[in-house]
């Protein structure tokens, strides 16, 4: 780890990863922790300037309720608690802790003591910040000193006297808390001391140095989907290794109309040797009487697998197999601090028995991240901003089989949807956009006649980095012609509704 780093200890709040991407705005690297063994793994890192303790679900008081290694405060590193870890550190540094009658949730506004704590320089008062807890610090002394008070929360945020500890109750790194990158800042650069480094150039320099020292002279196969994931990191390791790398774009049937082809010419003047793989049949086999989304999920990657791996044999030998899996992917797919939420395919599903060691350059990064390594290392524009789509393809985005005739309707509406989006100019303000075949069947009238046919649904977020999305408001009249588009045009479809749901509490994709 060569940047300055400030680790997030997740203690299970749902803001955990907006705190690790907040700092990362700021200019800093910063990586999210499990809570256990944290002083064992900070004797490797001589670069952590600073340490944050994420807030969480638990009261201090349960039995099992994550705590705080103590011995950390030792180490002279500033510590800064966010809410369950404003509890923590004030709990087990002997003040004590009380629930609230009410759990609260929502704006409220703090008022600074007279000498706050450099943690609150520029910060005015009073100021607005969201609360949501159910515990609260009860009593305080000294060697703590109350920073600001609320109406409801007499120690809205307090500071250590000798050592470097800070603590609030409330959110700093959501955007309804008003001063809160003003805080967060003051807490990397005041008090940490660290410095600005997490920079593109920075970014690209340190992975090429670092592909060159993982593969020195092998050759590397990159699994190409065309998305901007894995052309950013096609880019990265072509400056890294030249013409070692060689592209794999595997067509797996699971793409949108025109895509195969669109791929191949929006990448072809970019020094990159791609070879494209028509690999329809052998996933459309294999997913032949697949309901589950997971196991759909495997299927599709470990087929990925067994087609680089065959394919790659006859041209040659890989023992790296590239990817732009990214750090999104990795704590969706589960790891030791994140609840499996689903298997990504380039992660969670991957078989157990791959043949290559994997390079993933991207590991680490966020997807905007992704996008403005992008910009900086020349990929198009509508390469960059391309709206995602998952590498399991639209077998994701059909609820139950995969049938070749269930596949047709999801691959003509999604392209009627993205014509009428390209009409309408939402192409450019909304971030994901698609059609889901939901597995239920209504009874609808055409002509003169009854029909039982399937629902098709329609799904349009915005989001920054796909680790949380709202709904978009599409206009209606955009959304009665999509509709009425769809079912005069797609066969097998009489009914079309709208996904009104933001994530959390859902997914972007169904499965
Ligand atoms: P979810 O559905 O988890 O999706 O809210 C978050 C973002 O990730 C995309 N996605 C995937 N991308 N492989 C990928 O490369 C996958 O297995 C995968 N699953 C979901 C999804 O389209 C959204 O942008």
């Amino acid at each position: 780890m060569l940047h300055d780093t400030i680790i997030v200890i997740d203690y299970g709040s749902q803001y955990n990863h907006l705190i690790t991407r907040r700092i990362r705005d700021l200019g800093v690297y910063s990586e999210l922790w499990h809570h256990s063994d944290v002083c064992a793994k900070l004797k490797d890192n001589p670069h952590i300037k600073g340490i944050i303790l994420s807030g969480g679900p638990n009261s201090v008081y349960e039995s099992n309720a994550p705590t705080l290694e103590i011995e950390l405060l030792d180490y002279g590193i500033p510590i800064l608690g966010i809410c369950y870890g404003m509890q923590l550190l004030a709990y087990q540094t002997g003040l004590s802790i009380k629930k609230v009658l009410h759990r609260e949730y929502g704006r409220s506004e703090i008022e600074l003591t007279h000498s706050p704590s450099l943690l609150f320089q520029n910060v005015p008062s009073p100021t607005k910040v969201l609360m949501s807890h159910g515990d609260q610090v009860e009593n305080i002394h000294l060697p703590w000193i109350v920073d600001s008070s609320s109406t409801t929360c007499k120690i809205a945020s307090m500071h250590h006297q000798t050592l470097p500890l800070y603590a609030v109750q409330f959110h700093p790194e959501v955007q309804s808390t008003d001063d809160g990158m003003t805080l967060l800042s003051n807490f990397l650069f005041l008090i940490c001391k660290a410095t600005k480094s997490w920079t593109m150039d920075s970014i690209i320099q340190e992975e090429v140095k670092r592909i060159q020292d993982q593969v020195q002279d092998h050759h590397v196969l990159l699994g190409l989907s065309g998305g901007v994931d894995s052309s950013v990191a096609a880019l990265l390791l072509h400056k890294a290794i030249k013409d070692k790398l060689t592209c794999m774009f595997i067509d797996h049937g699971l793409l949108r109309q025109d895509e195969a082809s669109e791929v191949m010419t929006s990448l072809e003047d970019s020094h990159l040797h791609i070879i494209k793989i028509d690999a329809k049949d052998r996933f459309l086999q294999a997913l032949v009487g697949i309901t589950d989304p997971e196991d759909k999920r495997k299927i599709i990657g470990t087929q990925f697998i067994r087609v680089f791996e065959e394919e790659s044999r006859k041209i040659g030998q890989f023992r790296y197999l590239a990817q732009g899996t990214l750090y999104t992917d990795i704590i969706e797919s589960g790891t030791s601090t994140a609840q499996k939420i689903k298997s990504h395919h380039n992660v969670g599903g991957l078989p157990k028995d791959v043949d290559f060691i994997l390079v993933e350059p991207l590991k680490t990064l966020f997807k905007d991240e992704v996008r403005k390594l992008g910009v900086a290392l020349g990929l198009k524009h509508h390469l960059v901003y391309r709206q995602p789509f998952p590498g399991p393809g639209l077998a994701i985005r059909i609820m139950g089989e995969v049938t070749p005739s269930r596949l047709r309707i999801v691959m003509q509406s999604d392209f009627i949807l993205r014509e009428e989006f390209s009409k309408a100019l939402l192409n450019e303000t909304v971030w994901q956009y698609f059609t889901v075949l939901t597995g239920v069947k209504t009874v609808g009238v055409m002509g003169d006649g009854r029909t039982y046919e399937e629902v098709l649904a329609i799904r349009a977020v915005h989001s920054v980095d796909g680790m949380t999305a709202q709904f978009y408001p599409v206009p209606y009249p955009i959304l009665e012609t999509i509709s009425r588009r769809i079912i005069n045009e797609v066969q097998g479809v009489n009914r079309i509704v709208y996904d009104i749901t933001s994530k959390p509490p859902a997914t972007i994709e169904w499965e």
